[in-house]
């Protein structure tokens, strides 16, 4: 099992619909896939129609899978400080994937990773079990710099950032460098421009240069997109939207990217 975060320090970049992406491109190839929603604003959790009253999973043990009395969904908090099983926390979606949706209990997941001891190793505690279930899990994270993108980091096997075209964009790839450079056990980063709208002459330019000057940075633009816009009144991945649309093809170029920075481990935990 592989596992990628979506991350960045900043906000707004593009990191929800990425990871649902990401992990709808996945699926595609037939490779068992969770996303795991993270973030207390439960964009992803929305986007998959995971709020309310979801699909049991296949993944889950029968009793939640039958309904059972008294057979519960632990909160999120408990499954991130190690006194839930994350498997009985997933549902399906219509995707192809399943989700781990957020909860109410998201908003207190930095308080209760700071307050528990080995915080960075915490989440990757909570995901291990999961890997006679899935080849992959996609972590969308919520922008931050705190514990739990220490855990997420520390979890993870490549971060995926987008960045858009805008004069922080160097600045961003920076900052999470520095962050990834903290951890014991860096994952691989693998950056990519987004929302790039090219009648502009400051996004021409970025990615001109951007790939040139960041060595993280893949040949791979996805642009500013009515179809990726489409995503939050449709409630689906791209690829469901507008399947052919360039902002689809280019969501299907960046996990190819994905995958191949993620082939040195392939062999032993991807398959
Ligand atoms: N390629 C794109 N084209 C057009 N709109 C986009 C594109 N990518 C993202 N958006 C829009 O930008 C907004 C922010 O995207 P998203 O929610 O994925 O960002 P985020 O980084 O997860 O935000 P947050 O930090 O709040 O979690 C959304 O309304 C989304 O539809
Ligand atoms: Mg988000």
């Amino acid at each position: 099992m592989k596992i990628v975060a979506v991350h960045s320090v900043k906000g707004g970049v593009g990191k929800t619909t990425t990871a649902t992406n990401l992990a709808a491109a996945a699926a595609r190839d037939d490779s068992r896939v969770l996303l795991w929603d993270l973030d207390p604003q439960a964009g992803a959790t929305w986007l998959l129609g995971a709020d309310g009253d979801p699909t049991p999973s296949s993944a889950n043990p029968k009793d939640l899978r039958k309904g059972k009395k008294g057979a519960q969904r632990p909160p999120v908090r408990e499954v991130v400080i190690g006194e839930g099983e994350a498997r009985r926390a997933v549902v399906a979606t219509e995707h192809g994937f399943d989700v781990l949706p957020a909860d109410a209990s998201n908003r207190h997941l930095e308080v209760a990773l700071a307050a528990a001891k080995r915080t960075r190793k915490r989440l990757a505690e909570a995901v291990s079990p999961l890997a006679k279930h899935y080849d992959l899990v996609v972590l969308d994270s919520p922008p931050s710099s705190s514990a739990l993108a220490a855990s997420v980091i520390r979890a993870a096997d490549l971060v995926v950032l987008p960045v858009p075209p805008a004069g922080l964009a160097l600045r961003s790839v920076e900052q999470v460098r520095m962050l990834l450079e903290e951890s014991k056990h860096p994952p691989a980063l693998l950056a990519f421009l987004t929302m790039v709208d090219r009648r502009k002459a400051e996004h021409r330019e970025a990615v001109a240069e951007l790939p040139r000057s960041i060595p993280e940075m893949a040949d791979v633009v996805v642009p500013s997109s009515v179809a990726v816009e489409r995503m939050g009144t449709q409630r689906a991945p791209v690829f469901a939207v507008a399947p052919r649309s360039p902002a689809a093809l280019a969501y299907l170029r960046v996990w190819d990217v994905a995958r191949l920075r993620l082939a040195p481990q392939v062999r032993s935990k991807y398959h």
